[in-house]
């Protein structure tokens, strides 16, 4: 028997001692107006202090315009105000870099914080259901600092104790609705605080053309296109294995033919080479003539060729054992790159069955061996399934171009990569839009990176053609 008291029924602690029941109702504390007063006037006192600390110049300014104005008139705290809006300007002419660092980036931030985060965080707080409530009481993650570059907002956040990452990434959508955002992307920084990251522009929005062919020979990670906060994007290839997958239209041929075209000079100058296996005859066949005689269309061809590759590989590590461990490319070992379009195609779609155990084995050999001997590969499909692609995890980079399903993101990126916002079930299937855009996870950074290769057209392929038959 429970005798219920009306209202407020959340703070009511009720003992269930039967019979006799007793309501215990806390008692309802008023903060006298003096404790509040206090408490308002020292955090108003600890903000002047923390932003006089934090930025002396920028307080001392105005303080010594007025402080002029009241000894000594109007007049010369209006000159010096001209001066101190002469030196910004000129300032912001001759080392734009540094007043956007120090002076335009800290205006914006205190803007956005000001007009997006502070004004709708509660709001986006407590509809996302990231705040809490507990015995009438409102418990808010608190928003601890923003900060801005050219590129995007950022924003330290501490989650409540008891919160995860997964209860944030959950919310990427509410996160990104709420405070007007184009995306939103979320890292664990330590100590239960996060870090948001809300694009304010978006460099990939547009194709890009192909990117010149490199001056130097070089196997070192090759430029291939953009990175979303607009630096280049640099793919390492020499010393790791990468799998693309992307739907069909997706833009894997961009990551293709971006990387051959990376590695030319050094496929010019006999310190690379390009064995291209292209079951699907509609990729690589295209500048067949880069790959001097190491192209394969049919099956039984690209098995023979993938057995080459591991044949070499092996007298490479037998040479190699015991006097290195890692691969420098000569023109006696050059570094192997084993480029494989629609991998599927020879593998799990393949029906002579002895063919596909052949050609499986020869791929999981070189992806297993392969890397500190200077031979690579790199494999593009469709479908990333394990029934599909059961060695997809013997890639140490992985790209996620326009995939059909949310599920297939974290096949191909590895677990959790969707809920730290690799969204690549949401690239626009408009060409224009989202061919070549993708998320890359790479084996030295887990976080996810959104990227757009260069598109290589069919006319930078004819003059690849052209560069790599002239002497170097
Ligand atoms: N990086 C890019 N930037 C802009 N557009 C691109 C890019 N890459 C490809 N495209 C456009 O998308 C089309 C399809 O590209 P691509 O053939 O590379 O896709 P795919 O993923 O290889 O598809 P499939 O699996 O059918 O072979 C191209 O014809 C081109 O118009
Ligand atoms: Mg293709």
């Amino acid at each position: 028997m429970f005798k219920r008291l009306p209202g407020d029924e959340a703070r009511n602690l009720v003992s269930t001692t039967p019979d006799t029941a007793v309501v215990f109702r806390p008692a309802v504390l008023k903060t006298p107006a003096i404790v509040t007063f206090v408490i308002h006037g020292w955090r108003f006192l600890a903000a002047l202090v923390r932003t006089t600390w934090r930025h002396p110049v920028a307080v001392a300014v105005p303080v010594a315009i007025t402080a002029t104005w009241h000894y000594s008139g109007w007049p010369l705290a209006a000159s010096l105000s001209g001066i101190v809006i002469l030196a910004l300007i000129s300032w912001a002419f001759i080392d734009r870099p540094s007043f956007a660092r120090l002076v335009g980036f800290r205006l914006l931030a205190w803007w956005r914080l000001m007009s997006v985060y502070r004004r709708h965080w509660h709001g986006v707080m407590d509809v996302s259901g990231l705040a809490k409530r507990v015995n009438g009481r409102v418990y808010m993650p608190r928003l601890l600092r923003v900060t801005c570059d050219g590129w995007a907002d950022r924003i330290t956040v501490r989650m409540l104790g008891g919160q995860a990452v997964k209860d944030w990434s959950d919310r990427i959508d509410n996160l990104t609705q709420g405070f007007g955002a184009a995306s939103c992307r979320i890292a664990l920084i330590k100590g239960g605080r996060l870090l948001l990251t809300f694009p304010r522009t978006d460099p990939l929005a547009s194709p890009m053309p192909a990117l010149p062919i490199p001056d130097e020979p070089t196997v070192g990670p090759v430029e291939i296109g953009k990175q979303e906060d607009g630096k280049p994007l640099r793919l390492k290839v020499h010393g790791t294995h990468v799998l693309i997958a992307g739907a069909t239209g997706a833009g894997k041929g961009s990551f293709l033919w971006d990387t051959i075209r990376g590695l030319l000079p050094a496929m010019r100058a006999g310190l690379a080479e390009v064995w291209a296996l292209d079951p699907k005859l509609m990729e690589l066949s295209f500048g067949r003539e880069l790959f001097q005689g190491r192209y394969a269309a049919d099956p039984a061809d690209c098995a023979d060729l993938l057995d080459e590759a591991v044949t070499v590989m092996q007298k490479r590590a037998t040479r190699f054992a015991g006097i290195q461990r890692s691969h420098t490319p000569t023109i006696e070992d050059p570094f192997v790159l084993v480029l494989v379009d629609e991998v599927a195609f020879l593998t799990a779609y393949q029906p002579d069955r002895q063919l596909r155990q052949r050609i499986s084995a020869a791929l999981a050999t070189l992806a297993t061996q392969g890397r500190s001997v200077g031979v690579g590969v790199m494999a593009a499909l469709q479908d990333p399934r394990k029934e599909v692609m059961n060695i997809r995890n013997l890639f140490p980079d992985k790209i996620a171009l326009r995939l059909d399903e949310s599920e297939q993101v974290d096949m191909v990126l590895g677990d959790g990569a969707r809920d730290r916002g690799a969204l690549a079930d949401h690239i626009s299937p408009v060409p224009e839009l989202g061919a070549g855009v993708a998320y890359m996870r790479l084996e030295t950074s887990p976080e996810p990176i959104r990227v757009r290769a260069a598109y290589v057209s069919d006319a930078d392929i004819r003059a690849m053609v052209a560069y790599h038959g002239q002497a170097a």
